[in-house]
């Protein structure tokens, strides 16, 4: 459904990261209201390299943009060569997505190269084209801050949230400076949906805990579950907030999330009822000591300013995601 008043039609677009998660749903979003939009995505996709964490040096992948009729440019927000292949278009809208999103890589060197030396380059470009610039922030900017997390009170606790931090920094000065700019920064809660697949180890809980029900497993559960509690924001009300950020008359950066936080245990249920399974949950211990029990967005700037509106309770963004976790997951045990 159309979020916002604006015609994309006829619009150039660029999505960095558009071979992720969030990156190729927004693709898909313009492609399906707006066709005649020039969508471009921007992204290095995956190679078979891994960080020490055993997770891959990036997610993209080219199932997540079967169907896309748009430019793909494939390349790496680290390099200045790759990043002029952008200078053949000039962008109405520049959607940032493209990083190292795993919060549990240690290299500094690499996050705060790739997330944030990068920036500076895409802020250029914005400043050049006379584009409207909509970045990814993060709720790991507020580390384990009680909650509600509230914009201007951070607090990060590792280098991907730090990184975001500085961005959000960077993006406010940025602007100071050239005020005719719009620059509007979305710290995502933790978001789920269908292209996250491919995330493995690094997707959702309702992701990762889906195809364990699937493949009969008992869903497995740090210790005290009930007790842990998350805001989580279904892919819709992500792109919702990506495409109202456009028609904002406010700069800045705002949390986007539900406003209502959800243990992992009602997670698991909410699954086994959907799933129609009784596997019950076994428990084992939490392996992490940096770990935020509870977020909950305090969501009334992005509502007051943005006209975001969540629309999908926690219930019916699963009940949505339903479809794409069968489909993953047949297409995974064949
Ligand atoms: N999914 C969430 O819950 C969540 C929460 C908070 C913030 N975010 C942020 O939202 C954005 C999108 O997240 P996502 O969940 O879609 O993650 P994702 O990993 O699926 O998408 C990121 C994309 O960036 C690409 N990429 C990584 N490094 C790159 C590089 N050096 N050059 C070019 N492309 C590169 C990857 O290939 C991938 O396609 C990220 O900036 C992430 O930090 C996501």
């Amino acid at each position: 459904m159309p979020y916002s008043s604006i015609n994309f039609n006829k619009k150039t677009i660029l999505i960095t990261g558009g071979a992720g998660f969030i990156g190729s749903n927004l693709a898909f979003y313009f492609q399906e209201n707006y066709p005649l939009a020039r969508i471009v995505i921007f992204d290095c996709f995956r190679t078979e390299k891994s960080f020490n964490n055993g997770n891959l040096l990036s997610f993209g992948h080219y199932k997540n943009l079967i169907g896309f009729n748009g430019d793909i440019i494939c390349g790496n927000i680290n390099n200045k060569d790759d990043l002029n292949l952008l200078n053949e278009f000039s962008f109405d809208f520049i959607f940032h997505h493209a990083a190292i999103s795993d919060t549990r890589v240690y290299d500094q060197k690499l996050i705060m190269q790739t997330n944030v030396n990068s920036f500076y380059n895409l802020l250029s470009k914005a400043k050049k084209d006379k584009s409207v610039l909509v970045y990814a922030s993060s709720a790991a900017t507020y580390g384990s801050l009680s909650s509600p997390q509230t914009i201007g009170k951070e607090n990060p606790e590792n280098p991907y949230g730090f990184s975001k931090y500085m961005m959000d920094k960077i993006a406010t000065r940025f602007n100071n400076d050239n005020p005719d700019m719009k620059i509007i920064g979305l710290r995502f809660f933790n978001v789920y949906g269908q292209r996250e697949f491919f995330k493995a180890k690094t997707s959702s809980m309702v992701t990762q805990l889906g195809h364990q029900i699937l493949s009969g497993k008992v869903p497995r559960l740090f210790k005290n579950s009930s007790l842990i509690s998350r805001d989580f924001v279904y892919i819709e009300d992500v792109i919702q907030s990506n495409v109202k950020a456009c028609a904002s008359n406010s700069n800045g950066v705002f949390n986007i999330g539900t406003g209502i936080s959800r243990t992992f245990q009602e997670i698991s249920d909410i699954l086994q009822k959907e799933l129609k399974t009784n596997l019950g949950t076994e428990y084992f211990p939490n392996p992490y000591k940096d770990y935020q029990m509870n977020t909950q967005a305090d969501i009334s700037s992005a509502k007051q300013n943005l006209g975001y509106q969540p629309r999908f309770s926690l219930e019916e963004g699963i009940k949505a995601y339903i479809p794409d976790i069968l489909k993953n997951h047949v297409d995974s045990v064949q």
